[in-house]
């Protein structure tokens, strides 16, 4: 009788519906509201873990962009659609009844965390790292140089990365740099454009990698193949490429068989495919095949950015020079010591994949600027009662969604923890998006709700089926908000303000 399949069928009105449910146990004691932002993976698994263990908490998340899901559309792999079906959890969770979600604002400038902690029980934080670490060399800023961050944000669609254009008129491309996210770059700048044209890559992106002149790219890490942080399915994945050719130099491999053997397995599986890639000896045939192999790709090891060189006229990118490094300590913890000699490597294009990185949101939250995160005991954010944290902005800007995922059911632990031993006051009942509305009202900003992201999501899916993709995004946030018939808006910032009737400039701009 109180099985939830049945009770889902059952109109809202009736009694024994959820949310007739609901209502009748709250009238006894008020629902807990509980305020999530972000809408990357942290969001949505922090939201899903409290709803699912707690019959009444009310979960609302607000967003910055008009459309949800964080990394997860704007940063993984446009040819890893697998990876993405985690959406269909997110949406279900978004579609519960005891769920809301609200794109399009900005917290920390739309609505401050203050007024959040006002308006809900607990407020957690999971809005991801939207900056990425400098390397604070000179000639960083020459122009062919851009961080990963942004590379990987134009070609998913990102709106404040749209208009990015890279230059690559080059032949070699040089990616600093031995993580996920630099193996993400090299496959899609040496990718066969058939591969990447039935993916939901940007059109605009495809036309640019169509006229690319890559052919070569090189990935430098300032440490030793024991210590790349990239995996073994994304390097399986290059290796195989089609039309591309692994360039590894045996040297970098010498006794390195014997020094993994007690390594912890991926580790082991790892180096020993690196190992077979750079002494494989490719049968004639084979050799046939690769003297026509158009493209190129390796590791250099040991090498460390000093300085990005200009071409003579100082207007952009010729190389770097790189200081050559030794290594100090073994296994992970290895440290790299420059060793005084230095190389120039020649290339056209710079990608510094060396990580994203966290920034304040609120000065009314605290903030480790030194390791990039809130800081926090098992999610709690120290010294601020009622205020959480999960994901990378929790732990920093490693780790893939599963990761991301345990250590947002640890934080969503901890708030149901404090609900039930008393540390979350819930005797006095919050009004939850009721104030923060009025609010984001007051200030000229509309949200978007989860059906209206639903209407731009069958518009890009309508869009993208036409071309054979499986969508075209849509990368201006004015265009998402058009889509759905919304009055003409107007950007701010990152935000998009829809004026009220009647509302003035000046109101807008008050805040
Ligand atoms: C390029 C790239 C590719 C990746 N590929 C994979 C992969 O293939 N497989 C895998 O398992 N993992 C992958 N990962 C890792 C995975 O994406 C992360 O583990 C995960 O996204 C982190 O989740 P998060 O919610 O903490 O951050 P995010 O996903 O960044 O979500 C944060 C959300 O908060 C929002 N936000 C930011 N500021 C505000 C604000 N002021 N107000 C309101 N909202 C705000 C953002 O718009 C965003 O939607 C990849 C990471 C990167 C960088
Ligand atoms: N397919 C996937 O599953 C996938 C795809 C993309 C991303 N991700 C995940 O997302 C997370 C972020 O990935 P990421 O590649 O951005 O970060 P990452 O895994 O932390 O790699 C960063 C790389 O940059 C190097 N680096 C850092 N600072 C440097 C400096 N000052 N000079 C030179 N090199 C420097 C690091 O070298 P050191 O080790 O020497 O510091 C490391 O090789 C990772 O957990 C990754 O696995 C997963």
């Amino acid at each position: 009788f109180w099985a939830r399949p049945r009770l889902g069928r059952l109109h809202p009105l009736c009694p024994f519906s959820p949310a007739g449910l609901r209502r009748w146990l709250s009238s006894r004691a008020p629902a807990p509201r509980i305020c999530v932002v972000g809408s990357g993976p942290a969001g949505f698994y922090t939201a899903q873990h409290i709803l699912k263990h707690h019959d009444l908490a009310e979960v609302d998340i607000y967003e910055k962009l008009p459309v949800p899901f964080g990394l997860v559309r704007f940063g993984v792999a446009p040819d890893h659609p697998e990876v993405k079906n985690v959406i269909n959890t997110f949406t279900h969770t978004a579609r519960s009844d005891r769920c809301a979600y609200y794109g399009n604002v900005t917290v920390g400038r739309d609505v401050t965390v203050g007024e959040l902690q006002q308006a809900y029980h607990a407020v957690v934080l999971s809005y991801g790292a939207e900056d990425n670490r400098v390397l604070g060399i000179p000639g960083e800023n020459l122009s062919g140089v851009y961080s990963a961050r942004a590379f990987v944000g134009w070609y998913n669609g990102l709106p404040e990365n749209r208009d990015l254009k890279p230059d690559l008129s080059c032949e070699t491309a040089l990616i600093l740099g031995h993580g996920n996210v630099a193996l993400d770059i090299a496959r899609i700048l040496l990718s066969p454009l058939d591969f990447l044209r039935k993916t939901d890559i940007t059109d605009c992106s495809l036309a640019a990698l169509a006229c690319s002149k890559v052919k070569r790219v090189w990935l430098a890490g300032r440490r030793g193949p024991l210590q790349v942080a990239f995996t073994i399915k994304e390097l399986r994945e290059m290796i195989n490429l089609p039309g591309t050719q692994p360039v590894l130099n045996p040297a970098d491999f010498t006794g390195l068989e014997n020094a993994v053997k007690e390594a912890p397995r991926p580790r082991k599986r790892l180096t020993e495919l690196m190992i077979k890639t750079a002494l494989e000896k490719p049968r004639e045939k084979a050799v046939m095949a690769q003297a026509a192999v158009p493209r190129q790709w390796g590791l250099k090891f040991q090498r460390s950015p000093q300085e990005v060189l200009p071409t003579p006229d100082g207007m952009r990118v010729r190389g770097v020079r790189m200081a050559l490094t030794r290594l100090e300590g073994s296994g992970d913890s290895a440290k790299a010591v420059p060793t005084g000699d230095m190389e120039e490597l020649e290339c056209g294009l710079v990608l510094s994949s060396i990580g994203y990185r966290s920034l304040p949101l609120d000065p009314a939250v605290p903030f480790d600027t030194q390791r990039g995160i809130i800081p926090n005991n098992l999610g709690r954010v120290v010294g601020v009662p009622g205020l959480y944290c999960s994901g990378w902005v929790k732990r920093g800007p490693v780790g893939v969604i599963i990761t991301t995922m345990n250590d947002s059911f640890d934080t969503a632990q901890s708030v149901l923890e404090d609900l039930q031993g008393g540390v979350l006051d819930v005797s006095v009942s919050r009004e939850g998006f009721g104030a923060v509305g009025s609010i984001l009202r007051s200030r000229g900003i509309r949200p978007v709700s989860f059906s209206e992201w639903e209407k731009i999501d069958a518009a890009e899916v309508a869009r993208g089926k036409a071309a054979g993709k499986p969508r075209e995004k849509m990368v201006d946030p004015q265009e998402m908000l058009l889509s759905q018939g919304r009055p003409a808006p107007l950007v701010q910032g990152g935000t998009v303000c829809c004026l009220p009737v009647g509302s003035s400039k000046q109101n807008r701009q008050g805040h």
